[in-house]
């Protein structure tokens, strides 16, 4: 059975199959994005996002609370982030670059989570040294994201505990062993560790509010998977004082192969930052693509851009103009475009994205200690 046969599964750990986001609502219980919404974020920030005309955020709970609460003229806040297991993918660049977004729209502080600790207990194979050693080098991407210097707040969970653990306390606290249980699946062989977890990264949606001694309205920019975090710290929230976190969701980058995204945990199926622009050109040309067996048939039936996962990375990522992106479309559905001539052109795009990004990467390391949280 190949990936793409398999059944939807979408948890914090596992997106396999075929994604079906119109399912996720009403399996998440989210609310769908709608036209409004996003002319409201747009008038805000002056411009309509890609990633919004796009429908790559597609989903949410509570914005229209949150951005009601910047209209009346009260803080907004934003929280992100991720569990440092190794280098960071396209994938993950998808909320980072919308939170740029978001944060200067609304002038909003952004708390930036690094789960050392998760990955840790969750990965065999890393040591505590290799996590924290990853989350310093996947904030140089973070930054190069361009998020705002002074407002923006990067913790790692080992190293920043001092500022975290009587929160984390206060939360955990609240939940029980059999909430946990039911939302992430835990059994009796789980290390406990990864049971006390939860709390963690539930505890940063109120962070910012216990930081400044008044509550403000928490969105979190993140793809869907992490959803099960926030269904969780809703339930506990008012409990502790605080607003229920908002969420904004987005769909999944795919990986370079057949369904589900593009992971970390399948490097063979990634374009990390930090690859050689050469290299992530090689691995483009060897990517899944929504062709036809031979190049007759292609001609003769056309291609299949909605399975495809080069038009997908256009679509997400790589394409801005919806003009170009339309002709794209069009030419492969005609036939005119051949998998390998769409995947050249793709290869060259992504090798000078990585070479300007690599760059901004490299600048991020005289500025690391200004975005680190104090
Ligand atoms: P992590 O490291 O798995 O993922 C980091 C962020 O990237 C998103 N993401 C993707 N988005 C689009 N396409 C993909 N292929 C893709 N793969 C990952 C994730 O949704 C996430 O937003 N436990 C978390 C770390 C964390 C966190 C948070 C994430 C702590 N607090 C708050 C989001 C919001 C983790 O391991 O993320």
């Amino acid at each position: 059975m190949t990936d793409k046969d398999k059944e939807m599964v979408v948890t914090p750990w596992e997106v396999s199959g075929v994604v079906d986001y119109d399912k996720l609502i009403q399996q998440f219980g989210t609310q769908r994005l709608t036209q409004g919404l996003k002319d409201r974020i747009a008038g805000h920030a002056g411009f309509m996002h890609v990633q919004l005309r796009r429908d790559v955020f597609f989903s949410h709970r509570d914005l229209d609370w949150w951005i009601g609460e910047y209209e009346a003229g009260r803080p907004v806040g934003l929280y992100t982030g991720r569990g440092p297991s190794g280098h960071v993918h396209l994938g993950h660049l998808l909320p980072w670059f919308f939170c740029a977004y978001l944060q200067r729209a609304f002038g909003a502080e952004l708390y930036f989570q690094m789960t050392d600790d998760e990955k840790f207990l969750l990965r065999d194979d890393l040591t505590l040294e290799e996590t924290i050693g990853y989350t310093y080098d996947n904030a140089l991407d973070v930054i190069a994201c361009g998020l705002e210097k002074g407002r923006t707040h990067i913790f790692s969970d080992t190293e920043h505990i001092g500022h975290l653990y009587k929160l984390g306390l206060r939360v955990a606290k609240r939940i029980t062993f059999s909430t946990v249980k039911a939302v992430f699946g835990f059994t009796d062989s789980d290390n406990i560790g990864l049971t006390w977890y939860p709390a963690l990264q539930a505890m940063t949606c109120f962070l910012q509010s216990d930081r400044e001694g008044r509550n403000v309205a928490c969105l979190i920019p993140a793809a869907i998977d992490q959803d099960p975090y926030w269904r969780m710290t809703r339930d506990v929230a008012e409990k502790l004082g605080y607003y229920k976190p908002a969420q904004i969701h987005s769909k999944f980058l795919p990986g370079l192969g057949p369904g589900g995204k593009m992971s970390a945990s399948q490097p063979e199926t990634a374009v990390f930052t930090t690859d050689e622009p050469e290299l992530a050109a090689m691995k483009i040309m060897g990517a899944f693509t929504g062709g036809r067996e031979t190049v007759r048939l292609q001609r003769e039936l056309g291609g299949r851009p909605e399975v495809c996962n080069v038009y997908a990375y256009y679509l997400l990522l790589f394409e801005e103009d919806d003009g170009r992106l339309a002709e794209i479309e069009a030419r492969c559905r005609s036939g005119g475009l051949t998998c390998g001539d769409c995947k050249a052109r793709l290869a060259k795009v992504v090798r000078a994205f990585l070479v300007d990004f690599q760059r901004k990467r490299e600048r991020a390391r005289d500025e690391l200690s200004d975005y680190l949280m104090s």
